[in-house]
């Protein structure tokens, strides 16, 4: 059985679909054999950042409307595959989403649900119980305290939730524009996983540009991958992310 991430966060562009991609090329160059799944109806956006949108035919309303799963699993490279995002809103609902996510988590060590922002939960209780949700937000308070609200909201429908921080910059973080990291991070009582650095490698991805295998990008997500996967990583050093 696979296991399951969500990725949420309160506000909007934080950089979810840029993890859910990264984690996703991560995790596959690890060996695993990850399924990635664009929850952003009317809003899809991972089949170009991973440099597919030109084979997209069906996606997962096709899925949820009876077609077989394979139909609308894209392959991307080794190990990595995507099913779009419906093009209309309105397209998923919520006991065919339960379903599909059920029979997924048998055919794949990995499953990513990449959801859009906010706190329509509506679908969220589709996703297995066991499913592990991952709030993104910017290395700073306002967009870490709607990820804390987003954390107590799942947690009162008995969700487990871990705190990425992305587009972490050490140059701007020395020069203590925002609080400490570390006190904002505290004051939120979220648990940390990981921190993605700001960088251009990140938004050229959908421009068709790869990641360097041992670019600081590249590096943090697989960091955060081992730990998704239960390997004990520490932390590197603040100025070495
Ligand atoms: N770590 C990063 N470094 C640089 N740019 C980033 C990073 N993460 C996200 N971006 C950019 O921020 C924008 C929003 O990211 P996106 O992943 O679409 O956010 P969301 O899915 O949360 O709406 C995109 O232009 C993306 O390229
Ligand atoms: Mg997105």
């Amino acid at each position: 059985m696979g296991k399951i991430f969500a990725i949420t966060s309160g506000k909007g562009g934080v950089g979810k679909s840029t993890v859910s991609a990264g984690l996703s090329l991560a995790l596959s160059s690890l060996g695993y054999k990850v399924l990635l799944v664009d929850m952003d109806e009317g809003l899809r956006c991972l089949d170009l950042m991973l440099g597919i949108d030109n084979q997209v035919v069906l996606d997962l309303s096709d899925i949820l409307q009876g077609r077989e799963i394979s139909d609308a699993v894209y392959k991307v490279q080794e190990n990595l595959y995507l099913v779009p995002a419906p093009q209309k809103l309105g397209m998923i609902d919520a006991f065919s989403l339960a379903n599909f996510a059920n029979e997924v988590k048998a055919l794949y060590d990995v499953v990513i649900f990449d959801f859009p922002a906010g706190i329509d939960f509506s679908l969220y209780t589709s996703i297995p119980k066991d499913a592990l949700f991952l709030t993104v937000a910017f290395p700073d308070a306002v967009t870490v305290r709607d990820a804390a609200i987003v954390s107590g909201l799942l947690a009162e429908k008995g969700c487990e939730s871990r705190l990425i921080i992305n587009r972490f910059d050490y140059k701007i973080s020395k020069r203590k524009v925002y609080k400490n990291i570390d006190d904002i991070i505290d004051e939120a009582q979220l648990q940390l996983i990981g921190i993605v650095p700001q960088s251009s490698e990140l938004q050229l991805l959908s421009l068709g540009q790869p990641l360097k295998k041992n670019g600081k990008p590249m590096k943090a997500l697989i960091r955060i991958s081992k730990r998704l996967m239960g390997q004990q990583i520490l932390l590197p050093k603040i100025n070495k992310i």
